[in-house]
């Protein structure tokens, strides 16, 4: 543990120094013997503090020369997998995270860049008229203030949908949110206090990573596998290593992966955190969202609410501009719901009459069925184009639900450099970077596949193919 802050802190000290230039670009570090002379610390932890740098994109090791201080710091260029689990809880330090937004609020590209089915795979004409006919019915009620919990009628949906695949839930213990990440970060500002460690996969949404600066965490890594999601194994481990407060866990359908973590393995998830008492927050967004048409069990499923807080939100199944979401609060709702009245005093009264009314009319199962089929063919679709069109040696994931494909590009090309080129030609894509706290997944990048396939889409896809030949050389 002090090894670890020595070296922690020996590289802090000369990151600062880079960044204020009193170490220059191209200048020769002290070797790594020296280094240990000079600050008396072993020459484990003077490797550990080069390595951390060396990582972050700041120095490089050249052979048989030393260590010298990178022309171009900005660049991360740590390699293109996270194969380890993380040793050291680190804050979240990728600066490329502040960027994302610019992006994701550009309307001008073919948006591979998000990950939000097609308007045109949604009910937006039935929800459309639900809203303008909740507003006609009440106007008073829509545009007054609601209970800080949400309207029960909502709140009863949601537990008897849950209760259909084995979670039994109290309407009482779901609050609505302003969509799943108001309900996650709600949940974190609730469990977490300032530099507690929490745990977080890797590769992972970009949005969590930023939730999860905003309280100021420390973050350990844990790998999520393509095939196979979460390792109870790899979780036990960090847990029995470090006093973990929280996980903050996507076990069905990872963003950016689409991978799925079976079921006796979330009943070991749980049951890892539980016998640690470390907090599972659980973001079932993509739940909902399985292509072989089987709803998997939440991590609730193997909890009675004692450990375990589900957050989710129709965004990704019915209209993410409604921002209505929710979190199974358990043995925690007071609590939540104290952080949630004042924060927000409560979620927006009109959308959640609005989807009362919709559910009231409408067979949602009927237009999931459709939606799933729609994005499980767009996976495919998208897939093979890359497969077809970009540079021999990509690989691309086989995602079981949700709408993302993650492409591992072939170590020549640079993720960031295929992403600044897309977007000149006019295509949304975003760079692997952005899915890890240190800027991991430098040659790989994120296709979201909720756009429908048609023959903008194909030639999108194409034309990056054509971009990421060209960038190979
Ligand atoms: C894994 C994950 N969690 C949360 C969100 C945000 O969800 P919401 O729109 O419900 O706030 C996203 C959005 O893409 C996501 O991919």
């Amino acid at each position: 543990m002090t090894h670890d802050l020595l070296y922690e802190r020996l590289a802090d000290r000369m990151r600062r120094q880079i960044q204020r230039g009193v170490l220059r670009a191209g200048e020769r570090l002290p070797s790594l013997r020296r280094l240990g002379r000079d600050q008396r610390i072993s020459l484990a932890t003077a490797v550990e503090a080069y390595q951390q740098l060396e990582r972050e994109g700041l120095i490089e090791a050249r052979p048989r020369s030393g260590y010298y201080v990178r022309a171009a710091p900005t660049a991360p260029s740590r390699g293109s997998r996270a194969r380890h689990l993380s040793r050291t809880p680190m804050p979240v330090r990728n600066p490329a995270l502040l960027g994302v937004l610019d992006v994701q609020s550009r309307r001008d590209l073919v948006p591979l860049h998000t990950a939000t089915p097609a308007s045109s795979l949604l009910p937006t004409a039935a929800l459309a008229a639900s809203v303008a006919r909740a507003m006609r019915r009440d106007p008073e009620t829509a545009l007054s203030y609601t209970v800080p919990q949400g309207l029960p009628q909502l709140r009863e949906r949601i537990a008897e949908r849950y209760a259909q695949c084995g979670a039994e839930i109290d309407p009482d213990e779901v609050i609505i949110t302003a969509g799943a990440m108001e309900a996650i970060s709600l949940t974190l500002r609730t469990v977490t206090r300032p530099g507690d460690i929490v745990i977080l996969e890797t590769p992972t949404y970009h949005g969590l990573l930023q939730a999860v600066a905003a309280h100021g965490l420390r973050v350990l890594e844990l790998p999520n596998h393509p095939g196979r999601g979460i390792d109870p194994a790899q979780l036990r481990e960090l847990l029995e290593r470090h006093a973990v407060r929280a996980a903050l866990l996507v076990p069905s359908f990872n963003n950016p992966l689409g991978s799925l973590t079976g079921d006796e393995a979330k009943r070991e998830i749980v049951a890892a955190c539980a016998a640690h008492g470390t907090v599972v927050i659980e973001d079932d967004l993509y739940g909902e969202l399985a292509y072989s048409g089987e709803r998997p069990p939440p991590l609730r499923r193997y909890d009675d609410g004692e450990h375990v807080v589900t957050c989710s939100s129709y965004s990704k199944t019915l209209a993410p501009g409604l921002r209505v979401g929710w979190m199974l609060g358990g043995r925690r709702r007071s609590e939540l719901l104290r952080t949630k009245s004042f924060s927000t005093v409560a979620t927006a009264t009109l959308p959640q009459m609005a989807l009362i009314d919709f559910f009231a009319r409408h067979d949602i199962e009927r237009g999931l069925r459709r939606l799933r089929r729609a994005l499980a063919g767009n996976a495919q679709a998208y897939r093979q184009a890359v497969l077809d069109h970009w540079p021999e040696g990509s690989c691309v994931s086989e995602p079981a639900g949700g709408m993302t494909l993650w492409v591992e590009l072939p170590p020549e090309i640079d993720g960031q450099a295929l992403f600044e080129a897309a977007l000149a030609k006019g295509v949304g894509i975003l760079p692997g970077h952005l899915f890890s706290n240190r800027g991991d997944y430098t040659h790989h990048v994120r296709l979201g596949c909720g756009h429908v396939w048609d023959k903008t889409t194909e030639s999108a896809l194409r034309t990056v193919g054509e971009v990421a030949k060209r960038l190979q050389g």
